[in-house]
């Protein structure tokens, strides 16, 4: 039994990182032989790729998935703790385990991921949800067949959570979502420590994933047919920072174009480390997509300070207009509402900052306090209502530029990486190299292919097209 230690989790030493390879025990091979698992995931790209992994872990122990809870022998939750709805979702999936847990005792129930990895919410399971098998943290991902195996043995609740600054595991099996796009880690954690998020602590310190391994992946997948991978990392704009003198974000990118993988996207950038020589590097290369996620959470310069986010909105627009030169760019951001003191007019500067930029689209957040950190210590006098009405606001303001970038689309040709049958009878569904959503008509034989279309018509969350040529 480990539980979750933040002085632990908030330290950073630098120290070398350590990379070690998945292995996994003998005589593991049948553990799920005639049982059933059901993971749900809630949260980032990063636990998506996580339960990739995690359902990789489980095939290799030959568990088949089901779809339905009720039919599973085994229930994962793979959870996030970025804001209390989050949360919220993840105890009420436990309210109905339990529920199921009363008539079918046998179940074993298993949570990881960031919620894993909080003091508050391991100390809430140990009281009570008691019926919990198990619980693994996202540093220990690679436990699972060993956890699993323990619990096979012993129904006592285990803990097994470890508050480091992180290693890095290679070669965890993998059972991707699609055999047309990947995502890869690039790098793992996070150092900023902006004094309203959790992911520092619930991820571990920065650490870069080695440049040859990385590219081995993607010279993989692009072997397996793949069109497109998305690098993925908390702030990938760091890469290399805390393992190479001179390769950075900019150098991986130029190698990954190399392997001809027709798209490459990166998620999330963090303004601070936006060179300009990757601005170039985005701008002269095809296959790197022109989409960047630019998250500039306030147009505040004094909640901006508050944040920690280290940029003034002065240098946020330079870098913004730098990026917007790129021809067809398309550009979308994050911003929170309702940052402990935030007063009406700083609140009225992210609106100008909204006008000045004309986002193509953007995800909004009210300030939700998290355990632990900085800026949940502050005074909050905002009214729920007052941030609800902020959030309504830019929320507007929002969607009528991202119509508007939608409604530029009209009547204008687009490539589109075809994913599949769409939830709108007879189409399909696939998105463009700037990551808008198309339906269009087509015959399933597109599917995996990128293909030309013509936008016919703009809404305000995804187009409709048609093929041509
Ligand atoms: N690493 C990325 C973002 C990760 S979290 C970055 O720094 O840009 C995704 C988004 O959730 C953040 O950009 C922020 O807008 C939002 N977020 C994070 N913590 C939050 C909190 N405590 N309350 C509300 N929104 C939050
Ligand atoms: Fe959180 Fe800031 Fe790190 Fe993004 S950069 S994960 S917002 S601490
Ligand atoms: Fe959530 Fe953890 Fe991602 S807190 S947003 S799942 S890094």
């Amino acid at each position: 039994m480990q539980i979750p230690n933040y002085e632990k989790a908030r330290k950073r030493s630098h120290e070398k990182v350590l990379i070690r390879k998945f292995r996994m025990d003998e005589g593991l091979e049948n553990l799920g032989l005639g049982k059933k698992f059901f993971l749900k995931t809630y949260g980032c790209q990063m636990n998506e790729h996580d339960s990739e992994n995690i359902k990789g872990m489980l095939n290799i122990m030959n568990f088949q998935e089901t779809l339905d809870m009720n039919k599973a022998d085994l229930i994962l939750l793979n959870t996030c703790s970025i804001r209390e709805n989050a949360h919220n979702k993840a105890f009420g999936m436990l309210g109905r385990i339990k529920h199921l847990k009363e008539s079918k005792p046998n179940i074993i129930v298993a949570l990881c991921g960031c919620m894993a990895q909080e003091v508050g919410v391991v100390e809430e399971i140990k009281q009570k949800y008691k019926f919990v098998n198990f619980v693994f943290g996202t540093h220990n991902l690679d436990e699972l067949p060993s956890l699993l195996k323990k619990s096979f043995h012993d129904s006592r609740l285990n803990i097994e959570v470890k508050s480091i600054e992180g290693d890095i595991v290679e070669e965890i099996p993998v059972k991707r979502e699609s055999k047309y796009k990947a995502y890869v880690n690039i790098i793992y954690g996070c150092d900023k420590f902006c004094t309203y998020c959790i992911v520092p602590y619930t991820r571990g310190g920065q650490r870069s994933r080695k440049k040859e391994d990385i590219l081995e992946e993607i010279r993989e997948l692009v072997k397996e047919g793949y069109q497109e991978v998305t690098l993925l990392g908390q702030n990938v704009n760091a890469y290399g920072k805390d393992l190479y003198e001179d390769y950075t974000l900019a150098e991986l990118l130029l190698d990954v174009s190399k392997t001809n993988i027709p798209r490459i996207r990166f998620i999330t950038s963090h303004p601070w480390d936006f060179t300009e020589n990757l601005v170039e590097v985005i701008r002269n290369h095809d296959n790197i997509l022109n989409f960047v996620h630019l998250p500039v959470q306030s147009g505040s310069n004094e909640i901006l300070r508050k944040m920690g986010r280290r940029y003034t909105k002065e240098s946020y627009k330079k870098l913004y207009d730098s990026l917007r030169s790129i021809e067809g760019i398309s550009i979308t951001t994050d911003i929170i509402v309702g940052f402990p003191g935030e007063t009406r007019e700083q609140f009225e500067e992210t609106l100008e900052l909204v006008n000045y930029c004309k986002f193509d689209s953007a995800f909004t957040f009210i300030y939700s306090p998290r355990e632990n950190t900085p800026a949940s210590k502050l005074k909050d006098d905002i009214s729920l209502e007052e941030k609800e009405q902020r959030l309504y606001e830019l929320n507007e303001l929002i969607n009528k530029y991202s119509k508007k970038s939608n409604e530029d689309m009209l009547n204008k040709t687009y490539k589109v990486l075809v994913e599949g049958e769409s939830i709108k009878e007879g189409m399909l569904f696939g998105y463009t190299e700037t990551n808008k959503l198309v339906n269009f008509k087509g015959n399933k034989d597109n599917i995996g292919k990128i293909v030309d279309i013509k936008i016919l018509d703009a809404k305000s969350f995804s187009l409709d097209g048609e093929i041509v040529g």
